[in-house]
């Protein structure tokens, strides 16, 4: 069995953020998305792991992952010149997966549980494809799974009006080497993609065993701020343990999971979990609420926050109080007694300021 991870895409939902990272690389508390992905495919049991890259953006993730030894994966880089869809990605891997099963994980998603147990069920059984899917409210916005009684899956729809289910694709899929004469055999969607719902449908219509994992964990689907700003929570929520291994001083209160790595310093500040604090942040006469996430080299004085997201080397200086606030990197937030009410901006392209 291999992995296929989709790190390639335009990440033109998450901006302004994806204007200077890959969107796989927005650290989610504090660890690289790529990061979860990678350490469900070592509990898998799998090595051989191709990476599909955008020629934008795959220095930076070369120099995350690089050659998988972290993860004791073996990683191959595969670049797909444009985004030409899921189906076209698993095309421009046809080398490297040969004629192995492989498990495809797209690179912006976040799953609660492994795949270790599912990658097992695939195996015993006789199915070309199995795809992971999820309970969610309103189908409307994902691909959705029409199953028959004994779980097998009859039809899948891409955002319907009138869903058939209400289980969504999850970003996982398993695939025998039947997958590549399936994706031969289709044709790019109305917006231009070679959509890997339809190779799946064709595999369906051919008389081929596709089956359905339905997901009892959390899913999380990385996308738009709000939903990021979820994952964070969610994660945190998760897998936040106290730990102190930065510099607090006797006027500090940390309250919870708290994780302050090593070369923060906190000072004057209160700070309740979960909460991770990156290495060689300062954290000074502030306070710090629930659910936030400060990354690396980061200042934080004279301000109070909250369920925030910020990102390496930024500055929030004099803030009472920031709350549900994404912050990149290199970014400044700052008080000016001067201005006397007025408000002075430098945003950068696809920015949201609410005031
Ligand atoms: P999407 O979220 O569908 O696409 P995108 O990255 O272009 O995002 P946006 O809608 O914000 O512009 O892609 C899912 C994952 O698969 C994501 O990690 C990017 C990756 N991907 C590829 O590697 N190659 C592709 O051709 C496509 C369409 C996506």
């Amino acid at each position: 069995m291999k992995a296929l991870v989709l790190s390639g895409g335009k990440g033109t939902r998450l901006r302004p953020l994806t204007h200077t990272m890959a969107k796989q690389l927005v650290p989610v508390a504090n660890q690289p998305i790529l990061g979860y992905v990678m350490n469900h495919l070592r509990e898998a049991g799998i090595k051989d792991t191709g990476v599909i890259v955008a020629p934008e953006t795959q220095e930076e993730v070369r120099r995350y992952l690089e050659d998988g030894g972290k993860w004791g994966l073996n990683v191959s880089y595969i670049v797909q010149e444009q985004p030409l869809g899921l189906a076209h990605a698993v095309k421009t891997a046809r080398d490297f997966l040969a004629d192995d099963d492989f498990v495809m994980y797209l690179g912006d998603n976040l799953l609660g549980s492994g795949i270790r147990d599912a990658v097992g069920r695939f195996q015993e059984s006789d199915a070309d494809c199995m795809i992971f899917l999820k309970e969610v409210a309103d189908p409307r916005a994902f691909g959705v799974a029409q199953l028959d009684e004994s779980g097998n899956i009859v039809r899948l729809v891409e955002k319907p009006k009138e869903p058939p289910s209400n289980l969504a694709l999850v970003g996982v899929y398993i695939f025998s080497p039947v997958i590549h004469k399936a994706i031969d055999t289709i044709k790019p969607s109305w917006r231009g993609e070679l959509e890997i719902t339809d190779a799946i449908q064709a595999l369906i219509d051919s008389g081929r065993s596709v089956t359905g994992e339905i997901l009892e964990s959390w899913w999380l689907d990385t996308g738009k701020k709000d939903d990021f700003l979820a994952a964070n929570t969610t994660v945190l929520d998760e897998y936040t343990r106290r730990r102190i291994e930065g510099e607090v001083d006797e006027q500090s209160t940390i309250e919870g999971r708290v994780h302050i790595e090593e070369g923060a310093t906190v000072l004057r500040s209160t700070i309740r979990g979960p909460v991770v604090i990156g290495a060689g942040t300062r954290v000074e006469n502030s306070f710090i609420g629930p659910f936030s996430s400060v990354g690396r080299g980061s200042v934080i004085k004279d301000s109070v926050i909250e369920h925030v997201v910020i990102l390496d080397e930024s500055e929030v200086v004099g803030v009472v109080r920031l709350e549900d606030s994404l912050i990149g990197r290199n970014a400044r937030v700052r008080k000016s007694e001067s201005l006397r009410g007025a408000l002075r901006l430098m945003i950068g392209d696809h920015s949201k300021v609410e005031i």
